[in-house]
């Protein structure tokens, strides 16, 4: 809606001589046509506004049964407001709104006047339109608000997204990384094992041509005793017995490297499940094992973990949100740790109706004055790059979601806990578990 200008808020009412009579500006009053006036200018003879007449002033003085005859002859100076509200048609729009208004007095019982830039009287102007424009401006900016606001949203929505995206990246760098150590010796094992069986070979050849002599019926005595004789020679430069012994060493670690990198995939395929509805009840002890063995590379060689799992019951919740929970605080507090005999201790355990899991480091631990921040979205006291500080934001969403609580217990240079609590009998029906997947909002 275009704003409106000062003249369209100028009318043109035709002023009064404070010369007049009180009955003769009563008059003008009933006859003059000026319906939508509250009051009527008064101006000098060079038509500067000296005061302000208002309806309400004279059916005040009139009410009074001898006015007319004491008053009526006297002139409108007498009974005018002398300090009327004066606006110059030269100041901007924002100028009257806050002239106008900052003088208001309620009930409102008078207009205002416009000058023109040489100070003169130029028409009234009316409160109730000086409202409107109050109104109209902050409809405006109500609407630029909400688009501010919208884009403020579809901005987070994009970092939340590039949030799960980096976070994923680096993720899959950490299990490509954990899968190429076993492939790599499962490689190896395959080519030694190959080159073991390449020797094997000439081997069993020979046994294989002594045996086709043997079982031959004109076998001439001579032809096997030089067979007999290749065969001694092979022997005695290897020991078959010990290759194939070796041979099954390395099947049995090829296996174990296997064994370990399915293992790998199970757990991925475990995190990155599409989540069934959060009315199915999930084990949280294997949740815990899928996001250590997701988080490994950040935390092998860096931390021993001490696991203390009282048993808990299953909760209905979305596994992969508390996934990404459990896994944004093991990388924490992994992170927090900045020497090389790093602890984390696990625990879980049943609290009144939650299930507990609480995860506690000897890091650096997080001083008083950043406690209240952290949960706050971009909060991060890590370097560019490393860090979006969405983690903690995104997780106190999904818990809070799940009807749960997440807390801690901090202390500087001696460590942090982190309690994450989700009630054994699932989110109450008021706090939609949808809520868990609409990410998108701002935390409050
Ligand atoms: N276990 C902890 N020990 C010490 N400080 C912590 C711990 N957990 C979180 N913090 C502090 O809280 C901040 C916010 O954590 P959050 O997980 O939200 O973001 P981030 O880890 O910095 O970034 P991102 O999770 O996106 O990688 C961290 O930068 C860190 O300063
Ligand atoms: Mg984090």
């Amino acid at each position: 809606m275009p704003s409106a200008t000062l003249r369209d808020l100028l009318d043109a009412v035709p002023p009064l001589s404070a010369e007049l009579s009180l009955n003769e500006v009563t008059e003008r009053f009933q006859t003059g046509g000026f319906d939508r006036v509250l009051s009527l200018a008064i101006v000098d003879e060079d038509r500067r506004p000296i005061g302000l007449i208002s309806r309400h002033a004279l059916m005040e003085l009139l009410l009074n049964k001898y006015s007319r005859d004491l008053y009526g002859k006297r002139p409108i100076r007498y009974f005018m407001n002398p300090e009327p509200v004066i606006v110059s048609l030269v100041a901007g729009t924002s100028t009257v709104v806050s002239t106008v208004t900052s003088q208001l007095k309620t009930p409102v019982v008078e207009d205002f006047i416009f000058t023109e830039a040489d100070g003169r009287y130029a028409g009234l102007g009316y409160v109730a339109d000086v409202l409107k424009l109050v109104e109209q401006r902050l409809a405006q900016r109500n609407e630029a608000l909400a688009k501010a606001n919208q884009e403020i949203k579809e901005s987070q929505a994009h970092l939340v997204q590039s949030e799960k995206m980096a976070a994923l990246g680096q993720m899959v760098a950490g299990v490509a990384h954990e899968i190429n150590t076993p492939l790599g010796y499962v490689g190896n094992n395959v080519q030694m094992a190959a080159e073991l069986i390449a020797n094997v070979q000439p081997l069993v050849a020979e046994y294989d041509a002594l045996f086709t002599e043997l079982m031959n019926p004109e076998a001439d005595g001579a032809r096997i005793e030089s067979r007999i004789g290749m065969l001694s020679e092979l022997r005695q430069s290897f020991d078959a017995n010990r290759e194939l012994q070796d041979l099954s060493g390395l099947f049995e670690d090829t296996q174990f490297g296997l064994k370990q990198i399915g293992e790998i995939v199970q757990s991925l395929k475990n995190f990155a499940r599409v989540d069934r509805a959060t009315t199915d009840r999930v084990n949280l002890i294997e949740n815990i094992e899928t996001a250590l063995t997701v988080g490994h590379h950040h935390l092998k060689h860096r931390v021993t973990i001490e696991k203390r799992f009282e048993p808990i019951p299953d909760v209905p919740c979305a596994p992969s949100q508390i996934n990404q929970v459990l896994l944004n605080l093991l990388t924490n507090a992994a992170q927090a740790i900045h020497h090389d005999h790093g602890k984390l201790l696990i625990r879980t355990y049943v609290r009144d109706e939650f299930a507990c899991i609480s995860i506690e480091d000897n890091g650096t631990g997080i001083p008083p004055e950043h406690v209240g921040r952290i949960f706050e979205p971009f909060y991060t006291t890590k370097k560019i790059g490393e860090g979006t500080g969405l983690g903690l934001a995104i997780s106190y969403r999904i818990i809070k979601a799940h009807g749960g609580d997440i807390r801690l217990a901090t202390r500087v240079g001696v460590g942090t806990r982190f309690e994450i609590s989700l009630p054994i009998a699932g989110v109450p029906p008021e706090q939609s578990a949808d809520a868990a997947s609409d990410l998108m909002a701002p935390v409050s």
